[in-house]
């Protein structure tokens, strides 16, 4: 009863819940895509609060915005240091920090999950935001793998539910994929894209599907390369050089799988294997794997394709 009653609330929302725009924002996960995704959504004037394990992890994602709205700020306001300093300052203030997710989504209008890519793990947290947040907000996923649909089996409220899908760097990538599952509500819809907007990306839609619209064709280009190098046809350099000169694409699929995390390609490759094992383009990658089992994950772990340690 108690769910039939929350979602009947949630889908046919008063008219006050549904004019609400979206202006307090939790973004849940600090890493690469969490701290950018909080940059933008400050930087367009949201107020943000930023989860993630540890007061440490949270001061790495303040200092990497930081980091990022001075790049921003050096292009934006290149005549204008005082403006520029403005810009940053105030983004800063509109981002707070937390470690207690539960405490975090107390006014969230939006969550978006931005944390590792392990469904057991962003299912568990979905049953606990479930209990904590406020009625209207709406629950999204930054997952580049996942069903998002497969995140609702612990979430009462699935009309609020969408998938938020954001590119890496998100201050410069344009675009937003949003996905929309049979549940998703038309209000919940119209909300998210008119958030999209709101942060300056351009928004596609499209089906709950493996890698939604761009990873389901990057992806398997990127472990295509590598399966290339695997059977010794050419040099990791090589191939980066060949697709960056050749096609003109701005990082080799090396380089590329390095920036995203080779953590997260495994993550992603796995779970698509799980899922739809006589596909050819899924299979795992041995090669991919024993970096990944020997830490090596990429630009953010100083060491993947490539090394990254300082000399
Ligand atoms: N924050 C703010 N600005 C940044 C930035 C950041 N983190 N990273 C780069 N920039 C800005 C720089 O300031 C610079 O601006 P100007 O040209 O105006 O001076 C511009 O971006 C270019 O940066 P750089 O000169 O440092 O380096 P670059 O020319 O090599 O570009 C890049 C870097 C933008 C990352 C570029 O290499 C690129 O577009 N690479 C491909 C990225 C990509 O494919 N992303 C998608 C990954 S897949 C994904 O995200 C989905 C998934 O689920 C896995
Ligand atoms: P990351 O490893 O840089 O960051 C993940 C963060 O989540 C870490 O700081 C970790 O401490 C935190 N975390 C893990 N479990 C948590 C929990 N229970 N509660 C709070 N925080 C927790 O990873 P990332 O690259 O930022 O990727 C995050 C998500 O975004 C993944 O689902 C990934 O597939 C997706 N994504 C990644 C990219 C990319 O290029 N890396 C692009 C688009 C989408």
């Amino acid at each position: 009863m108690a769910h039939f009653v929350k979602t009947c609330i949630r889908g046919f929302s008063t008219s006050a819940v549904r004019e609400q725009a979206i202006k307090c924002v939790t973004v849940i996960g600090g890493g690469q895509m969490g701290a950018g995704i909080a940059q933008v959504a400050a930087t367009t004037g949201h107020q943000v609060v930023i989860v993630d394990q540890s007061e440490d992890i949270l001061n790495k994602s303040k200092a990497s915005i930081h980091k990022s709205l001075q790049r921003v700020a050096k292009k934006k306001f290149a005549d204008d240091a005082k403006g520029g300093e403005a810009f940053i300052s105030e983004a800063i203030d509109r981002v707070s920090i937390q470690t207690d997710a539960t405490n975090a989504v107390g006014n969230a209008d939006l969550v978006i999950e931005a944390i590792v890519e392990n469904l057991d793990v962003k299912k568990q947290l979905f049953t606990v935001l479930d209990k904590a947040a406020p009625q209207h907000t709406i629950f999204t996923s930054n997952t580049s793998m996942s069903y998002v649909s497969s995140l609702l089996a612990l979430t009462e409220w699935y009309m609020l539910f969408g998938g938020l899908h954001l590119f890496n760097p998100v201050p410069v990538m344009k675009l937003l994929e949003v996905i929309r599952i049979p549940q998703t509500s038309d209000d919940t819809f119209d909300k998210l894209l008119a958030f999209g907007k709101s942060m300056q990306k351009t928004t596609v839609n499209c089906k709950d599907t493996p890698g939604f619209i761009v990873n389901r064709l990057l992806v398997p280009y990127m472990v295509e390369a590598v399966r290339l190098v695997e059977r010794g046809d050419a040099s990791t350099r090589d191939v980066d050089t060949a697709m960056k000169l050749g096609a003109g694409y701005p990082m080799g699929p090396f380089e590329l799988c390095d920036y995203v995390g080779l953590d997260t390609m495994k993550f992603i490759m796995d779970g698509w294997c799980e899922k739809y094992p006589d596909n050819p383009l899924f299979q795992p990658s041995a090669m991919l794997n024993k970096l990944v089992e020997e830490g090596k994950v990429g630009v953010k772990a100083g060491e993947g394709f490539y090394s990254y340690k300082k000399k």
